[in-house]
């Protein structure tokens, strides 16, 4: 069996493991990652693309943020229709000047696979079968098949990047892990279509009818959502009933300038909120999608796995440039605080912006009633804002 070995196995070449094994390689330390799909594959994902400014900080410290900053469109603040009306969320007021960055994730994952390549990072596609071995001892190793042949990489510290469908969290006991759930009784149909967006900013949608939201990748790039129900299946929607209930749920003056066209991608996404705890097991690291998932509603999913990033990467630079362990025996308290925060953050903007199903007409009074108090109350818009822009790391 051919043998690797290595300081770090990353397991999973999305985003998080990206990042993660780029900002080491710059410190000098050294990484595997292993993906289980074609690199083709990882970059046909449409994920969202609204970027906190700890995560842009991260991809310019790695190296990344070049195509990003050429790119991407920096948003002083997005806007909620409800009610008939088109309020505004000034962020950048509210939070004494910070912003988010609209470049999508696809980019983000396009530049990191490209940066990995420069520096000639070990990134292995096709990796299958993987399993995670001595979690508990003194150094871990990792097995896998490439092609039919049996692979094995030894290893200080492993890291489960590898999303909420991978074999990391798998690995720990069950008697070790707590899961923490709640699964929405709604989806998000979602269309990607070559047009111009609606609006030079986001706009989340509360209706009658259900959630909708207008969002966008560029200037000719546009990505539209609504809620359907957990029933509906992607074939049961034409582009034209989609773009038609679209419209009937926004402002009249936003959908008389909407802009249709075909998809060139058209996906329904379940919404649940779930965290795993702990994010470490002896040798092993969770991170990102890995140890949770957030309803989109609130951007944060590829937002709180930097998060993780950030303070694994300054955990594993501890130990091994100043012996310093601390950052990492610290680090599932210190990332599932912040992810515990975001997981409000998501689960809140959730309930105020989308019609529950089984939603009475007291609910929805008390849903509207959070909505006029957002809006005459700087206080709730300074917490929103500085929820939406990213709490501290
Ligand atoms: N072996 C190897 N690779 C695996 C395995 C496995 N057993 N299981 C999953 N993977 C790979 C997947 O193919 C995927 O490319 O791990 C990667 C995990 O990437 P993501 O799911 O994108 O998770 P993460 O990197 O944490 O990024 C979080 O992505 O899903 C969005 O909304 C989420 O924006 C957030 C971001
Ligand atoms: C997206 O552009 O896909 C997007 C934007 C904001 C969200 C969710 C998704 O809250």
């Amino acid at each position: 069996m051919p043998s690797h070995q290595t300081q770090v196995v990353i397991i999973g070449g999305g985003p998080s493991g990206l990042l993660l094994s780029q900002l080491l390689h710059r410190k000098g330390i050294s990484s595997i990652v292993l993906e289980k799909h074609s690199r083709a594959h990882v970059l046909g994902r449409i994920r969202a693309g609204v970027l906190e400014h700890g995560f842009v900080n991260l991809m310019r410290e790695a190296g990344c943020g070049a195509r990003m900053d050429r790119e991407g469109e920096i948003h002083g603040g997005f806007r909620i229709a409800h009610q008939g009306r088109l309020d505004r969320v000034d962020l950048a007021k509210h939070t004494g000047g910070e912003t988010v960055m609209v470049y999508g994730q696809t980019e983000v994952t396009r530049d990191l696979y490209a940066a990995r390549d420069a520096m000639g990072g070990v990134i292995v596609h096709g990796a299958q079968n993987v399993q995670l071995q001595a979690l508990m001892g003194a150094r871990s190793y990792v097995t896998w098949d490439q092609d039919g042949e049996a692979q094995r990489a030894d290893c200080d510290f492993i890291v489960g990047a590898d999303g909420f469908h991978g074999v990391s969290r798998k690995s720990i006991p069950a008697d070790v892990l707590k899961e923490y759930e709640k699964v929405y009784p709604f989806g998000w149909l979602g269309v990607l279509s070559e047009t111009p967006p609606v609006s030079d900013e986001l706009i989340y949608a509360r209706h009658e009818r259900g959630f909708a939201l207008c969002s966008l990748r560029s200037r000719v790039l546009s990505r539209y959502y609504i809620q359907v129900p957990l029933t509906d299946r992607v074939e049961d929607w034409s582009d034209a009933a989609f773009w038609n209930e679209l419209k009937r749920r926004l402002p009249d003056e936003v959908a008389a300038s909407l802009q249709t066209g075909p998809s060139v991608e058209k996906s329904i996404a379940p919404l649940r909120s779930f965290v795993a705890e702990p994010m470490r097991y002896g040798n092993l690291f969770l991170a990102g999608d890995a140890a949770h998932i957030v309803p989109p509603t609130g951007a944060k999913g590829l937002n709180l796995a930097a998060s993780d990033i950030h303070y694994l990467y300054h955990g594993l630079l501890d130990h091994y440039l100043r012996g310093d362990s601390a950052g990492l025996d610290g680090y599932s308290q210190k990332a599932l605080a912040r992810v515990w925060k975001a997981e409000r953050f998501s689960w809140w903007m959730t309930n105020l912006l989308h019609r529950a199903p089984d939603g009475t007409d007291t609910d929805l009074r008390l849903q509207r009633a959070e909505l006029d108090y957002l809006f005459s109350s700087e206080a709730a818009l300074s917490s929103l804002a500085e929820n939406y822009t990213g709490l501290p790391y």
